[in-house]
């Protein structure tokens, strides 16, 4: 794999919500790109669109004009099965709440994108164990999400975005609801994880001095990304 190579593009992307007869506009012609390496965060006010811009770059959304590329695959112009099979295969999403499934163990949930990938259940088993270690949760891989502390969950949450080892990490404010320390843990250790592998991560949040870490800053403001 060429590691210069772009992961994920947008080229001039609107977005406009529609509420009865009045129209919302929230994206005025988005220009973003992430290659292999790189790390984004992108912060703004709350309701700035930073949310439906996660969305639309994770092929979530459509974009009402605009274009948005992953690995050179144009996702306005795949079915939704390729949507889904494009993101299992090159992207880890983490949302600000954590969306385990809560009647699978921290070890199965983790294990879930590996096997929908077609990984055979040993090899999941073991990648997935080796990650939740990583990530401080080998004493927990049998305890259900509702057994789980919130920052746990969080962790276990992040293992199973890393576990395909994905191009592009999106996280949409994945500490929003973590203490202080727990916080810095949790953007530490996927900071760490997304180096060892080279790979791309956009990460949304309020927090200054975590946006610091990242190696661009973006605001998003009046509907248009601002390198900062
Ligand atoms: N499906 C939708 N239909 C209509 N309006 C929407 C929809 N989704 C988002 N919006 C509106 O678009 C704007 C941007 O929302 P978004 O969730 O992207 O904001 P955000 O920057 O993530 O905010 P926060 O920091 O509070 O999470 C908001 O005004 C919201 O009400
Ligand atoms: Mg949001």
């Amino acid at each position: 794999m060429n590691n210069s190579e772009i992961i994920l593009q947008c080229h001039s992307v609107h977005q406009i919500f529609k509420d009865g007869d009045t129209e919302i506009p929230v994206l005025n012609g988005i220009d973003f790109q992430i290659e292999h390496g790189e790390s984004v965060a992108i912060m703004g006010a709350s309701g700035a669109g930073k949310s439906t811009l996660l969305q639309l770059l994770g092929g979530l959304d459509n974009p009402t004009s605009g274009s948005v590329i992953l690995k050179g695959n144009d996702f306005s112009k795949q079915n939704s099965k390729k949507r889904g099979l494009l993101r299992n295969q090159y992207l880890g999403f983490v949302y600000q709440f954590h969306h385990l499934l809560p009647e699978f163990s921290a070890l199965e949930n983790v294990m879930m994108p590996l096997l929908i990938a077609k990984e055979s259940k040993k090899s999941a088993s073991i990648k997935a164990e080796q990650l939740l270690t990583k990530v401080g949760l080998k004493d927990r891989l049998t305890h259900r999400p509702a057994q789980l502390s919130g920052g746990e969950r969080q962790r276990a949450a992040i293992a199973r975005a890393l576990v395909t080892n994905p191009a592009c990490l999106l996280a949409d404010e994945p500490t929003g609801n973590l203490d202080e320390s727990t916080a810095s843990e949790v953007m530490e250790l996927m900071l760490e994880l997304n180096k060892q592998q080279n790979n791309g991560m956009i990460i949304v949040t309020h927090d200054k001095h975590l946006a610091s870490k990242m190696n661009k800053i973006y605001e998003l403001s009046g509907g248009h990304l601002v390198r900062q």
